[in-house]
């Protein structure tokens, strides 16, 4: 069993689930409300320690009742929290997400998770350099990320860089980043577009990976996952199934990923068993809820 250490954010998701987003200045009645522990940071190591990695989760939370909250449910999980800090005088992370038919809308106060510093870094050092994949995200401060990553890769730990919410800084941040993750709205930015049209973006992965060594996985949503094997365009195709929620599907994807990298299985089927995990993600409600076990993942290959 391989050892992946996620630094990065935890939140208390609240879910609106409406028809439609009210226009501005506008008031209108929704159908439901519900409270998740979320974070990309803390759904990351929940999908790596379903996977059966053996996972350390670092972050801040805050001296608030979703504090406790959110540290007693990551408490239930398999995974060791032990690092994680309480920070007095600041509330914990809070994500407003609008869940609606099509798709989801995501804002996030980052309370805590503003306070993940290089001295954090400093005192959970030995959980970085101890584990084999160190998986982190851009919701926690960028000079933390980079003093980490530094650290990490110092310490010849695989490192995975998944750049949501996107950030310039990614381009600074490569020479310490093994495997970037972005989808194709982060990799459209990371390159200075706006968007790549459908037609190109096979091409232009190709031409990216070219001039990198980062590996570089391209997200695509149901269009699946693009990667490069040997010179060659590799795309994994997503799972046609039931979507209830897709929040937190490239959370179990990233997750998955790291965990199976950490046991040293080949890029290539480590991509696969990710992105049947985030698959079966998506037909449950919640960041976290529908995140699935190894056996599970496995189970979805028949
Ligand atoms: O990736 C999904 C996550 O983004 C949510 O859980 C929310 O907390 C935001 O961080």
């Amino acid at each position: 069993m391989g050892k992946i250490a996620v630094l990065g954010s935890v939140n208390m998701d609240i879910v609106i689930t409406t028809g439609r987003m009210p226009k501005v200045g506008e008031t209108i009645i929704g159908d439901q409300i519900d409270y998740f522990v979320g974070g990309k940071g803390a759904n990351q190591a929940v999908a790596a320690a379903r996977f059966g990695g053996k996972t350390t989760f670092l972050g801040k939370i805050g001296q608030d009742t979703f504090g406790e909250k959110v540290y007693q449910h990551l408490s239930e999980e398999q995974l060791d929290v032990r690092s994680v800090a309480q920070e007095k005088n600041i509330f914990t992370g809070i994500a407003s997400i609008f869940k609606l038919p099509q798709d989801n809308c995501i804002t996030v106060i980052s309370g805590a998770n503003e306070l993940v510093d290089r001295e954090y870094v400093d005192q959970v050092a030995h959980q970085i350099i101890e584990s084999d994949v160190l998986l982190v995200q851009i919701e926690i401060p960028v000079e933390t990320l980079q003093y980490a990553l530094q650290l990490a890769k110092e310490n010849g730990v695989t490192t995975l860089l998944n750049p949501a919410p996107y950030h310039d800084i990614v381009g600074e941040l490569l020479p310490n980043v093994d495997i970037l993750t972005p989808n194709e709205t982060e990799f459209a930015a990371l390159i200075g577009k706006e968007l790549i049209p459908e037609a190109e973006m096979e091409e232009t992965i190709l031409a990216w990976q070219q001039t990198h060594t980062t590996r570089l996985i391209v997200t695509r949503g149901s269009q699946g996952v693009s990667f490069v094997e040997s010179d060659k365009l590799v795309t994994v195709p997503s799972s046609k199934v039931p979507v209830v929620d897709t929040t937190g599907a490239g959370d179990t994807f990233n997750g998955i990923l790291a965990a199976a990298l950490s046991e040293g299985m080949s890029f290539k089927e480590a991509v696969i068993l990710a992105n049947r995990g985030a698959g079966l993600s998506v037909q449950k409600l919640g960041a976290q809820t529908g995140m699935p076990t190894r056996a599970a993942v496995i189970a979805s290959e028949h």
